[in-house]
């Protein structure tokens, strides 16, 4: 039998998403409950791109359930020798293995191990494709700061570098499930040329236009790592049309929320003094990867029944 994985918010159903972010606020609240959930389970935290938050929140999550992380260290290994992605992991499923954390340069590489290995895959980003856990963890974070069970009537603008973030794109997909209005902004130049695969959402090129309507804003990394500099004229000019700087946090409304999901680049999407103010549920969102990533190890590896 296939192990269920996490692979991306189009796979999981309805009623996955909802007992993901239920038992999440379960954990939270009582997390000694839980802490022998992995108890005698391994999980490999397979990291081959940068992580903070997403690697040091899944290696949090598993201690908190009183499993064991092993992590790889992908530039010391032989993957360096030319030593293949498949083999590296058939290798590595030898140790004993009960789960795998995966973050990936090449977009669809966790669904392509899911298919090769006999244990639960979760994907902690790959490529520009998506990365489920961190949408589900903004949106956990959303419903629990709203309190409310769903997005309906809510309107949540993403700004920034949309094209190349898996963020955005496990975002827009999720928001929409649970009901929210999506709007995309950004510079043409950084959203994607085919919007077709995605639901339905609104596009505005121009932020002024959007911020008294919105309900949360969701400012994005610019990745330069993933692009050259022709996709933006400056910087200057980019903080200056799509920045979340202290002049625009003056025109929202009274009570909507900033959310990024890190590493901020300050000073170019969002401006220091937004980052940190009231509004901002930054550091929230950091602190319940934790709660939502807990909840999705202990349903896939151990075996948590929603
Ligand atoms: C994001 C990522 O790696 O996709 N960060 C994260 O997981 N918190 C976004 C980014 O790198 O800009």
């Amino acid at each position: 039998m296939i192990p269920d994985s996490c692979l991306h918010i189009r796979g999981l159903s309805d009623d996955r998403i909802h007992s993901f972010l239920s038992l999440a606020a379960s954990i939270k609240r009582d997390p000694q409950k839980y802490s022998q959930t992995l108890k005698g389970k391994t999980v490999l935290q397979f990291f081959v791109e940068n992580s903070t938050r997403t690697r040091m929140s899944f290696e949090a999550a598993t201690r908190k359930l009183g499993g064991t992380s092993v992590a790889f260290a992908a530039a010391s290994s032989s993957l360096q020798k030319g030593e293949s992605l498949l083999d590296t992991i058939q290798t590595l499923c030898q140790y004993g293995i009960d789960g795998i954390v995966m973050r990936h340069s090449s977009g669809g590489s966790p669904e392509f191990v899911s298919q090769a290995v006999s244990v639960p895959v979760i994907n902690a980003g790959d490529g520009q494709h998506e990365h489920p856990t961190q949408a589900l963890l903004d949106a956990f974070t959303l419903l629990e700061h709203w309190k409310v069970s769903d997005f309906r009537g809510k309107t949540i603008v993403i700004v920034g570098d949309i094209l190349h973030s898996r963020v955005a794109r496990s975002n827009i997909h999720l928001l929409a499930r649970l009901g929210a209005k999506v709007i995309l902004c950004a510079p043409q130049t950084l959203l994607p040329s085919d919007l077709s695969l995605f639901p339905a959402v609104e596009i505005e090129h121009r932020l002024d236009s959007v911020l008294g309507q919105v309900d949360a804003i969701m400012a994005l990394r610019i990745q330069f790592e993933r692009q050259d500099d022709s996709l933006i004229p400056s910087k200057r000019e980019y903080r200056n049309f799509w920045g979340l700087t202290v002049e625009r946090m003056a025109a929202l409304k009274k009570d909507t929320v900033v959310l990024h999901p890190g590493p901020m680049n300050r000073g170019l999407e969002i401006d220091p003094e937004v980052a940190d103010s009231a509004r901002s549920l930054i550091l929230k969102q950091v602190e319940n990867g934790v709660w939502l990533r807990a909840s999705v190890l202990a349903q896939l590896i151990g075996g948590v029944k929603p």
